[in-house]
Formats: structure tokens, C-alpha cells, sequence
């Protein structure tokens, strides 16, 4: 039995080695790396991959001081489909919400499963707000954070460039 976070059909669980192929396939998936406006920097060799993996899945990355990353993989039915975060900001008391699912598991509701468990996460965790950044053109990730009632508190105009047009970033908040 593996030991993480349970809400809904989905579990949250700290990544392991085996986890490796199944989280290069998610961050090497071209949909997902422009929707998330990272392709221009996700290593795309599986060696230069590995080291990535190691360093942030593995190890939290490099925080800094009073910071924190709460690194998860999402589990449904003991299969990984996912993963997602919290990079915690201990002196603000705020996180930063990631989450990111294989696209053939898009649209069945995960997501917002997903983000009511890193909600009730945070909470416990004694954090007072999380927030999140969606690109302009991530008409799906909008949709979600609106349908699990984050406010939108701040949209940042032309903050970033895709197939050929500027586009708002859209920065949500959800109070705890
Ligand atoms: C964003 C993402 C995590 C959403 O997860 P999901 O499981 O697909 O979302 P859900 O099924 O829970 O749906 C949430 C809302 O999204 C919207 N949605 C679902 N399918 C949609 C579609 N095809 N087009 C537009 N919006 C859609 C709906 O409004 C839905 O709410 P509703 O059911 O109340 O109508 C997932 O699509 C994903 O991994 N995308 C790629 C990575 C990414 O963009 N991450 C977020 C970066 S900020």
C-alpha cells in the first residue's frame, strides 16, 4: 500500500526511481510543454532528463532560503498518470500550485479532485493562500481553476508569446 495524500479516485504520493519513464514521457509531451510554456527549457534527452528528475523530483530541487517544494506523483488506480506541486513560500505562507495530468486522462474531473487535495494539503500544512499562473492560451487550465471557484486576481497583459500572438497570463488565488 503506498502512503500519500487520498481524496476522490486519486492519490498524491512522494516520486520514486520507477517513476522515471512514466514523468519523462509527461514533461518530453509537446501538448503539455507549450501549454505550460516550458518546451524551451525541459531537458529532452532521457540522460540529461534523469538528472532533472533526480534533482527536483527526487531531492525537492533548490528551494532557497524559507522555501519549500512539496513534489507529488498522481496516482489513480496505482498507476502514476501525473504529477503536481506546491512550491511553498513559508514567510508568506503561500504556495504555488503545478499540476499536470497525461493527456489521455484530460477532461474526467482529476484535475479538480486534485487540486481539492492539494487544498486540504496546504491547509493542514497551515498556509493561508495558493496560487497559480496559467498562460493565456491554456483555455483548459483557466476552466479549471474557475470551475473549483480560485478567484482570478490579477491578468497580466501580453506576459507571453505563442503561435505567433501575444497572450495574457492570468494569475488565480485560492484563500485557505
Ligand atoms: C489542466 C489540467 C490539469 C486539467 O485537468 P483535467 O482533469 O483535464 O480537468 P477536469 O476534467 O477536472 O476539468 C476541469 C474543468 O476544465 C474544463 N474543461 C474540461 N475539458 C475541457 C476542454 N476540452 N476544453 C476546455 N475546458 C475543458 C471544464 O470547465 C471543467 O470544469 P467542469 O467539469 O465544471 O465543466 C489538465 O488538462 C492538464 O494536465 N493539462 C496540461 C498541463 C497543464 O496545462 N497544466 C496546468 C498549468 S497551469
Amino acid at each position: 500500500m503506498s502512503i500519500g495524500l487520498k481524496g476522490g479516485r486519486i492519490l498524491l504520493r512522494p516520486p520514486r526511481e520507477e517513476d522515471f519513464e512514466v514523468i519523462y514521457r509527461l514533461w518530453n509531451d509537446p501538448e503539455i510543454y507549450y501549454l505550460t510554456d516550458d518546451a524551451y527549457w525541459v531537458p529532452k534527452s532521457k540522460e540529461k532528463f534523469r538528472e532533472f528528475f533526480k534533482e527536483f523530483h527526487l531531492d525537492g530541487g533548490r528551494p532557497g532560503p524559507g522555501k519549500q517544494n512539496a513534489v507529488f506523483v498522481i496516482e489513480l488506480e496505482g498507476k502514476v498518470i501525473g504529477d503536481c506541486g506546491i512550491d511553498i513560500d513559508w514567510r508568506k505562507k503561500r504556495g504555488d500550485v503545478w499540476l499536470e495530468l497525461l493527456p489521455e486522462y484530460w477532461g474526467r474531473g482529476y484535475g479538480k479532485e486534485i487540486l481539492k487535495i492539494l487544498e486540504d494539503y496546504a491547509r493542514s500544512l497551515g498556509l493561508e493562500r495558493l496560487r497559480a499562473m496559467v498562460n493565456g492560451w491554456n483555455e483548459r487550465s483557466k476552466k479549471l481553476f474557475e470551475s473549483v471557484g480560485w478567484k482570478l486576481i490579477t491578468e497580466i497583459p501580453e506576459n507571453g508569446w505563442f503561435e505567433g500572438k501575444w497572450w495574457p497570463d492570468y494569475l488565480f488565488e485560492k484563500k485557505l
